[in-house]
């Protein structure tokens, strides 16, 4: 078991934190078991986990996990952002994988123990947050393959920048022609450990040419845009003397983001036109090509709401508007943002007090 940090050198994490390079030394535990139910939180040192090499979930892919974040508003006091939210789709990852499925309540009352235990390590600077990484696996010994009979959920905490740095500057996507990431009645919309392994290949290629990130294409005609490997992709298009923002709808195949589902509804706050629609990258390109479709942005629990500057397509690179952040990419930012630190109501009722 390692010591948490003493004051000192939290300080000097906090001045710079970067995306989850320190932790906070602390972990929230719960564990399943099928005899007992699920245990009560609590708080202990970071170590390492123990595990039988047989462990179900390391063989056979039974983990699943969640990203949120704490924020510290403006009088100094700390808030989880749409903790149940994430709880309940922790909960439905676990279900996909024959997992145990823990209550969200559960959830909620383990990442604020944590919260409230690391308080001090929570930034106070626009945009940064405590980034919580709720882990659930399997961890009974057995290789005969069925669901497992013991679970553990492990919660990280790490003061975090925006995991593309604090800047937003624009990032350099590729679509992938060659791989998918997902097909209806897949895992796809989990947010399961397999989901993101079965697209590192192709991202790291993507990265080695020169690109930040892959946008991964329907599973079956290749033809309709998804998401990115970390982060749902959102477009604005002009539409008369009006911007429209459109994202892929949540139909199986793409993580049911809470930063887009946020972006929706501070979009509809804002009277901006929004849809969930499909796109195809066709109509992507000659939108860029002639200049209607105006911004394209991503966004993700780790990376805020992040333009992309240049979109690689069949070889040929666009460059979107002007290659920098457009305006509705910058205030749906700041809106959320805003919500988040408490600089404005939270009229959704997203903001739970540890
Ligand atoms: C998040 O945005 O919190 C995620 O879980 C994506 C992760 C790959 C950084």
């Amino acid at each position: 078991m390692s010591e948490p940090p003493g004051a000192p050198e939290r300080e000097a994490v906090l001045r710079d934190p970067g995306f989850c390079r320190h932790s906070t030394g602390h972990t929230a535990v719960v564990d399943w078991d099928a005899a007992t139910g699920w245990s009560q939180p609590h708080v202990e040192p970071w170590s390492d986990l123990a595990m039988d090499p047989a462990t179900l979930g390391l063989h056979y892919g039974q983990a699943v996990f969640e990203g949120l974040k704490a924020f510290r508003a403006g009088d100094g006091s700390v808030h989880l952002f749409r903790a149940e939210d994430h709880g309940r789709r922790l909960a439905r990852s676990a279900a996909r994988l024959a997992m145990a499925e823990m209550p969200p309540e559960l959830f909620v009352r383990a990442c604020a123990q944590l919260v409230a235990a690391d308080e001090a390590w929570v930034p106070g600077g626009y945009g940064q947050s405590l980034y919580l990484r709720p882990l659930l696996i399997a961890t009974e010994p057995e290789l005969g393959l069925r669901p497992s009979r013991r679970y553990r959920c492990v919660i990280l905490a790490y003061p975090a920048d925006p995991c593309f740095g604090a800047g937003f500057r624009p990032l350099a996507v590729t679509t992938a022609t060659e791989t998918v990431r997902a097909v209806r009645g897949g895992t796809g919309e989990a947010k399961c450990a397999g989901n993101y392994a079965a697209g590192l290949l192709t991202r790291t290629e993507a990265q080695a040419a020169g690109y930040d990130e892959v946008l991964w294409l329907d599973g079956l005609e290749r033809s309709r845009i998804e998401e990115l490997s970390t982060m749902n992709l959102f477009l604005v298009r002009r539409d008369g003397d009006r911007p429209r923002l459109t994202t892929p709808p949540c139909d199986g195949t793409i993580v049911r983001g809470l930063t887009r589902d946020s972006l929706l509804t501070l979009a509809a706050d804002r009277g901006i036109a929004a849809a969930e629609e499909h796109t195809t990258i066709d109509a992507v390109r000659d939108g860029l090509r002639s200049g209607r479709l105006t911004e394209v942005f991503a966004c993700g629990t780790a990376g805020v709401v992040v333009p992309v500057g240049r979109l690689g397509i069949d070889g040929e690179d666009l460059v979107v508007g002007d290659g920098e952040e457009g305006p509705m990419t910058a205030a749906l930012r700041s809106s959320l943002l805003d919500v988040q630190h408490r600089r404005t109501p939270d009229s959704h009722g997203w903001l739970r007090t540890v």
